[in-house]
């Protein structure tokens, strides 16, 4: 029978015993060591083991350094003897020592429990190897293992006549992770298995196979690597020293969080192989799809809300000022300069005619003179030019400049709900959760003027029957618009035209900051 045979019927036995507030309680508090990180910064491989000279309950304090002029050294952190998995544990170690003797190895186990206890824990489990007593985990807190028990546990723990501080002649409830590691005889940890979950333990197996490997390392001229840890969070923390060095530290930060989110990522869900592969694919044929005028990459961060929690996470704008959503993919720099009161439909048939105008001002109210606003939008086919070749150039595309009172004062074509491209990867993203690929009308708008920030958004027809579930989440109550539609006499003759358009009054409201540069545009798709 493995350790974890054991670990297991014992995980089983406890899991019976309790109520389910006790289970939820012990699930979280798992959770809580995971996610405080404290495995992951643990002493891990390729470190060197802090030197350490403690008291042991059955004969003379023991020396680490000692142990290592003999040969390799396996070390056993473990919570107390009221924890049945140590128990467990210490008694299959027991069970190997002879083994580990006959690799040329020493065991020792450390915990925090004062001598008596650790004597009636060596006792119980007819250990013969050294138990050392670690005062206030002081040793533990070099191999950075410590953490303590979460206050409801402590509760349950008294309930059964456990009081893990008093134990230990502590304040508080504090243990080790329970740990083992293999320390090869120059001092370097040659393997680490320390797990959040204290019911998960280093198989022996596991412990003989690497002072195997040490044993024939000694034999040969070129010793072996470093033996890898067993647990993922292990090779987490492994691949994480290794990117430590980043030369910029943004990019590592990143890069760093990318690894600890991708690693958490397949260990939730338990990923597998095959998946992993078609998660590959996946994003190779992302890339086989794109092209100047087609980005994937720039959709999937879209459809998958992402740019919207970047947008988010950004500075708010204050109360009553302009505010953010998505650029989309189709962004197109350097469109026309075309003065106040221009037409930009190029097209034959682009859509009903609208007409949008108001003022750039400052959050007091102030005109915002030579402000720009880069606006784009689809043709009433859904389209925007750069895709259609049989639209004009730069068609429903154009650069105003406000005027010295902040006016502006443009026409194009309404803007009409459009299905975003789902002929690609992402589409099938969309359709495997069953979501609909249609944008609520809207029409795009950077606006920016020196002193100002610049702010990429959209302003979205409020009667649009997709406004509540835009696939790329960019609605925002204050982008809501009305368009009115000025059709009767009357008011043609007071605008001074005779064909029917919708009007849409809009101010934009600049925050005071940085102007930036938005660094995307797309290209216009070639005939084929
Ligand atoms: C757009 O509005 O242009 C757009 C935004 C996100 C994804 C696809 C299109
Ligand atoms: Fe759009």
């Amino acid at each position: 029978m493995s350790l974890e045979d054991e670990l297991e019927a014992q995980r089983q036995r406890a899991y019976a015993q309790r109520s389910p507030q006790e289970r939820k309680a012990r699930a979280d508090a798992v959770t809580a060591v995971a996610d405080a990180k404290v495995a992951d910064r643990a002493l891990n491989v390729g470190e060197r083991m802090p030197v350490f000279r403690l008291p042991a309950i059955s004969a003379e304090a023991v020396d680490a350094g000692r142990l290592l002029d003999r040969g390799p050294l396996v070390i056993s952190f473990y919570r107390g003897g009221w924890c049945p998995y140590c128990n467990i544990e210490l008694r299959a170690l027991q069970g190997r020592l002879p083994e580990i003797e006959a690799l040329g190895a020493s065991l020792v186990a450390i915990s925090p429990e004062l001598p008596d206890r650790a004597a009636l824990t060596a006792d119980s489990d007819a250990l013969t190897f050294p138990v050392l007593f670690d005062q206030g985990n002081a040793v533990a807190r070099q191999f950075r293992l410590t953490h303590e028990i979460a206050p409801e546990i402590v509760r349950y723990q008294l309930g059964n006549g456990n009081d893990v501080a008093a134990f230990n002649g502590m304040d508080t409830a504090e243990v080790p992770l329970p740990a083992t590691y293999v320390i090869d005889s120059a001092g370097l940890v040659r393997y680490a298995f320390v797990d959040p979950d204290y019911t998960h333990r280093a198989e022996p197996d596991v412990l003989i196979e690497v002072l195997r490997g040490l044993a024939a390392d000694g034999a040969s001229a070129n010793p072996a690597p470093a033996a890898r840890a067993t647990s993922s969070e292990q090779i987490t923390a492994e691949v994480l020293a290794a990117v430590a060095g980043a030369r910029d530290a943004r990019a590592g930060e990143i890069l760093a969080a990318v690894i600890r989110h991708a690693h958490d990522l397949a260990r939730e869900v338990r990923l597998t192989p095959t998946e992993l592969l078609a998660a590959a694919d996946f994003l190779k044929r992302c890339g086989d799809i794109s092209d100047a005028a087609r980005h994937e990459y720039v959709l999937l961060a879209d459809v998958l809300g992402l740019t919207m929690v970047v947008d988010t996470v950004a500075a708010g704008s204050p109360d009553g000022a302009l505010e953010t959503s998505v650029l989309g993919p189709f962004y197109r720099a350097g469109a026309p300069w075309e003065p106040n009161g221009a037409n930009i439909s190029r097209g034959a048939d682009d859509g009903d005619p609208a007409r949008i105008h108001g003022r750039v001002l400052d959050t007091s109210g102030a005109p915002v003179g030579g402000a720009v606003l880069d606006v784009w939008s689809t043709n009433r086919n859904g389209r925007y030019e750069n895709i259609d070749p049989a639209q004009p150039d730069y068609n429903l595309r154009g650069r105003f400049r406000s005027g010295a009172d902040g006016d502006y004062d443009l026409w194009t074509a309404k803007p009409v709900s459009y299905p975003i491209p789902s002929d690609g990867p992402v589409g099938e993203l969309l359709a495997v959760t069953d979501r609909h690929n249609m944008r609520p009308a809207h029409f795009h708008v950077i606006a920016s003027a020196d002193g100002y920030r610049t702010i990429v958004t959209e302003l979205f027809t409020d009667d649009d029957p997709y406004l509540h579930s835009d696939p790329v989440f960019g609605v925002k109550p204050s982008l809501v618009v009305h368009y009115d539609r000025i059709d009767t006499p009357a008011a043609l003759n007071a605008a001074g035209g005779t064909e029917p358009y919708w009007d849409l009054e809009y101010d934009f409201v600049l925050t005071p900051g940085q102007a930036t540069s938005v660094g995307f545009s797309t290209g216009r798709q070639q005939p084929a």
